[in-house]
């Protein structure tokens, strides 16, 4: 019989089909993650483990785990958690849920773009504070996202929903990646280096994932290349941003503001400077949390589970070279 471990309770519909399937199931059953030595403790002889992207993942939690282990199978687009390096060289293929989110992020980074630069949170927390005195002619101003130029790091699944979306908002749209994307034609999008996106862009936001090559992509050379007037979005991982540099660049007027859903580390402290500051929009990691599709993620969570408990290709596998021997 196969023994699972699940790092935390899935949404409802994932959960009843898990409970479904003759296995042993050990489920996580707090609201936070398992601590690590827990999860190297309940990772000990499964056969497969359903993880989220605040599992650490490494080469000590797979030999604690032990040579049984078949499959991992990650509810979450986004990697970076997990040493696939050490999966692979292991034969354990990781399982992961691309496209389905991705809608979903690229409307909520359209949102963060218009609530950073129209400032909705400074004018709603001068609202209940009782700072709305009149109608005032330059009263919580900002730019237009409307005829913009934004630039999009990361022309992949989320970053051609940006694109689609931004369409309808006549802007002009730059984007730059590890090479050209075939559909950027159609997307409207112009491949530029990434030094003119930095410098022409009045929005640039991030879509690229996290790996020691994007690891503080945007840090203070960076950041010193884009405008004065620019806004910095960020929905992909707090690691890509150098979030000092950040704070800094924010803090000189070096950049105008940031819409931020991703930190490091998470959660952030409350007391971190990106929480004081007047323009940062941020979010706690929200990106792809609307209802539908976090039930369609944890079912491809479930799906490549099941299929490597069975000794099948997952579905959607992060680490295809594990089949290449
Ligand atoms: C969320 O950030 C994901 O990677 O799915």
């Amino acid at each position: 019989m196969n023994h699972v471990f699940v790092t935390r309770l899935l949404p409802d519909p994932a959960m009843q089909r898990l409970q479904a399937v003759d296995l042993v199931l050990d489920v996580w059953p707090e609201p936070g993650p398992p601590p690590y030595d827990e999860l190297l403790r309940r990772a000990s002889g499964v056969h497969g483990l359903l993880t989220l992207l605040t599992d650490r993942i490494n080469a000590r939690l797979l030999d604690a785990a032990g040579p049984q282990l078949r499959v991992i199978s990650q509810m979450a687009v986004g990697v970076d958690n997990i040493d696939l390096a050490a999966c692979t060289a292991r034969g354990i293929p990781v399982g992961h849920t691309p496209g389905v989110l991705s809608d979903a992020v690229a409307d909520l980074t359209i949102g963060l773009m218009i609530a950073t630069a129209r400032r909705f949170f400074e004018a709603h927390a001068d609202m209940r504070a009782g700072r709305w005195r009149t109608w005032e002619p330059m009263g919580w101003t900002g730019p237009d996202l409307h005829g913009a130029t934004v630039g999009i790091v990361g022309l992949g699944r989320i970053g051609e929903a940006v694109a689609r979306r931004l369409q309808g908002f006549g802007v002009r749209i730059l984007y730059h990646n590890r090479g050209p994307n075939p559909r950027a034609g159609e997307l409207g999008a112009t491949y530029v280096s990434f030094d003119e996106l930095l410098e022409s862009s009045d929005f640039v936001t991030l879509h690229c994932p996290y790996t020691p090559e994007t690891h503080h992509l945007i840090g203070a050379d960076a950041l010193a290349r884009m405008k004065p007037s620019a806004i910095l979005i960020n929905t992909a991982r707090g690691g890509v941003v150098d979030q000092d540099a950040l704070v800094e660049a924010l803090r000189s007027g070096q950049i105008l503001a940031a819409g931020l859903d991703v930190f490091t580390p998470e959660p952030l402290s409350p007391d971190h400077p990106l929480l004081r500051l007047p323009n940062v929009t941020a979010l706690p990691h929200i990106g792809s949390a609307s209802i539908a599709t976090r039930i369609k993620m944890a079912q491809m969570a479930v799906d490549n589970l099941l299929a490597g408990l069975a000794g099948q290709r997952l579905p959607h596998c992060a680490n295809p070279e594990v089949y290449e021997n």
